[in-house]
């Protein structure tokens, strides 16, 4: 049966070559192994326990703030999430995703509304072109309400995830704060603005591909929500610079990466922008990543923080989570972002 198919199946059976349906247009190919289109750059590396240091707290904030306009996305170091921790998520994503897929089949449904949602690159049926990616998508935020609904199996799960993702939230509302600051606006700003949002956890698995020069494991995107908070196993993120090339996000053992989202463009007028980012595949070994999903409550309108926009016009519209929801289903997203269509 076709549908029980995923992208781990396909790497179980020994396939040399990747069916058709996930070969991408030459031009959309990641190019990998040759340097053209891909570049080494320093990403900036942010030692957030330098924040709870008084004397030095604004000079973290002015670093982040750096980071936010150039790239949009930093790398966290001493950020308080112990390597236990992570090593658990880890621990049980690998074991969740190496149960027979019948199990986990169980978990699929192409409704974006479910709180828990497993998803294989063949669940899209909409989709013209495929991606080299499994994931289980769960609401995190508050924990208690949504926990019990959980994959069961493995039976660690539960705990082990429920740890991390309780322990990104609280480092999410630190990264928030220091944020608003970097902004010049009050240090409760967008905490404020964010404090009944979600927190969706998306633990991604991409197997080992055979032909990972001619796939992705996602396409290029920016995340429509405020915060994410990305734990990845091994390299395959990549960002868009300011002149569209592509730059490898790497590996640090330990640290965490942050990424800013669209709702975080648009309350900050446009100073800060949301990163393009997109994820390469190799034919080596399977990659785990966690994203943690921050954003403000479903149907909150956002629009730019009026002490950014001043005596100028707000750049963007109004938006709500649930007017990108309406817009995803109706659009193909890979041609336009939504963020764009809010430009003024
Ligand atoms: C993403 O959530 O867009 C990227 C996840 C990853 O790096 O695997
Ligand atoms: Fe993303």
């Amino acid at each position: 049966d076709d549908s029980f198919e995923s992208a781990m199946t396909l790497t179980n059976s020994g396939a040399p070559q990747v069916p058709d349906r996930y070969v991408l247009p030459p031009s959309q190919r990641p190019a990998l192994g040759s340097s053209l289109g891909t570049i080494e750059t320093t990403l900036p590396i942010i030692d957030l326990s330098l924040l709870h240091e008084p004397l030095l707290r604004s000079s973290v904030v002015r670093d982040i703030n750096m980071a936010c306009k150039e790239f949009g996305l930093f790398q966290v170091i001493n950020h308080g999430i112990p390597p236990s921790v992570i090593e658990g998520a880890l621990d049980a994503a690998t074991q969740f995703f190496d149960l027979p897929v019948e199990e986990k089949m169980l978990l699929v449904s192409a409704d974006v509304h479910q709180p828990v949602r497993y998803g294989t690159s063949l669940n899209h049926s909409t989709d013209r072109v495929h991606y080299w990616r499994d994931f289980i998508k769960h609401y995190s935020y508050p924990l208690s309400k949504w926990i019990d609904m959980w994959p069961s199996n493995p039976p660690c799960y539960k705990e082990k995830v429920g740890k991390y993702a309780e322990a990104t939230h609280v480092l999410h509302k630190q990264l928030i704060e220091a944020i608003s600051e970097s902004l010049g606006l009050e240090k409760n700003y967008l905490q404020e603005q964010t404090e009944e949002g979600s927190q969706v956890m998306a633990v991604n698995c991409y197997p080992a591909c055979p032909e990972p020069e001619i796939t992705l494991g996602m396409p290029p995107h920016s995340d429509f929500g405020s915060l994410t908070i990305l734990l990845q196993s091994s390299q395959g993120l990549q960002i868009m610079d300011s002149s569209k090339d592509w730059i490898r996000v790497p590996y640090i053992e330990g640290s965490l990466i942050v990424q800013l989202g669209d709702q975080v463009e648009v309350m900050s007028n446009g100073i800060y922008k949301s990163v393009i980012h997109r994820v390469t595949v190799n034919k080596d070994y399977k990659r785990l990543s966690f994203a943690s999903l921050h954003s403000l409550p479903l149907h909150k309108k956002i629009s730019p923080a009026p002490e950014l926009v001043g005596n100028n016009a707000p750049a963007y519209g109004e938006f709500s989570f649930n007017d990108f929801l309406d817009y995803i289903s109706n659009n193909d997203c890979v041609q336009q972002r939504f963020i764009d269509t809010l430009k003024k």
